[in-house]
């Protein structure tokens, strides 16, 4: 039985801000709703004015606006569009091409759950690309790996987070190498916006604990704990497969959902995770991410799962040519495993 409704809603276009580890634009939201008095007219376009002139940037005054009084257009509703990317892991060609992707998807901003690095072999340029276009980034196991010590990582993943780390090191500019290192190491293992909560892991075991389609087989128990600390909605990457978990327990793939975007419920609860940008392992090599597009004043809220193709066997033959990384770690994204 599907929890999600085929939504209504056409896309709508936004811009961008970016304000790394901080929550600039959904403060907006919240601000815009205190002080906005959404309905009320002049109140409302006194308050949009005060927020535009400071962080939020989320407003389509095209579809969602309406006169005043003084003729001036105000917001009925407060639409933000979320690109949600995770477990990008040092593949950059697939990170080039997700950004463009977003950015012709109309999104306000973006957030990513974790695991820039690890496996791929570019793992600088990752991280300067999240820093520069993320609004905020998560804290991964393979993160964590690269800035303090791997473990219960496989022999592949241990060699591949150590060459991570020496990439990372051998950066000859002081300056530039300290920035990231700080940056890395001010990465957050949850954060909770209004009703979401995002992890990497699951809200139970933020960084390393798995949840897995097949889970809605074994583990009402497991499904309760991990429920239990989810406000309403949650977000989480780490297995690298994309799809929608309810308390049931159930498990609904992006092909179950079919096309989006979809309304979720809000009469229950549910975890979402947006598949993998550079390592996908549904059986499907695109690149995978999501967009989740919120609308305040309607309590209103919808998701849509994206796949993009990118040039998998340019960065296989950089995995191959690298000695310290497995040639596995570039034939599995032929196969998307
Ligand atoms: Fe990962």
């Amino acid at each position: 039985m599907h929890v999600f409704q085929k939504s209504s809603t056409p896309p709508t276009s936004g811009s961008s801000a970016i304000a790394f580890g901080e929550l600039a634009g959904y403060n907006g939201v919240l601000l815009a709703q205190k002080g906005g008095h959404l309905g009320s007219g002049d109140a409302v376009a006194e308050a949009n004015g005060r927020i535009s002139s400071g962080s939020l940037i989320f407003c389509h005054a095209s579809t969602l606006c309406g006169p005043t009084k003084s003729g001036m257009r105000y917001p009925l509703f407060l639409r933000m569009r979320t690109a949600v990317i995770s477990d990008i892991h040092g593949n950059l060609e697939a990170l080039q091409v997700v950004l463009t992707s977003i950015d012709q998807r109309g999104v306000d901003r973006i957030v990513c759950l974790g695991d820039v690095l690890g496996y791929g072999p570019n793992p600088v340029e990752c991280v300067d690309l999240v820093a520069e276009r993320c609004e905020w980034c998560l804290l991964g196991n393979h993160d964590l790996a690269a800035l303090y010590e791997p473990t219960n990582f496989n022999e592949v993943a241990e060699r591949a987070a150590y060459w991570t780390r020496k990439q990372l090191e051998a950066v000859t500019d002081a300056d530039q190498r300290r920035a990231r290192w700080e940056l890395l190491g001010r990465l957050r293992v949850r954060v909770q916006e209004g009703d979401f909560l995002a992890v990497h892991g699951t809200p139970r075991k933020p960084i390393n604990e798995y949840l897995f389609p097949e889970d809605v087989q074994s583990g009402t128990r497991k499904f309760e704990q991990i429920f239990a600390r989810v406000p309403r909605y949650g977000m989480q990457g780490h297995t690298h497969v994309p799809g929608v978990f309810t308390a049931e327990p159930e498990f609904y793939s992006p092909e179950e959902l079919g096309e989006g975007p979809w309304s979720l419920p809000t009469d229950e609860q549910l975890i979402f995770n947006p598949g993998s940008v550079g390592q996908p392992r549904d059986g499907d090599p695109r690149a995978s991410y999501a967009i989740l597009e919120t609308s305040e004043g309607e309590d209103k809220t919808t998701l849509e799962f994206i796949r993009e193709p990118y040039d998998i066997e340019a960065v296989a033959a950089k995995i191959i040519a690298e000695p310290e990384l497995a040639d596995w770690l570039g034939e599995r994204l032929r196969e998307g495993r």
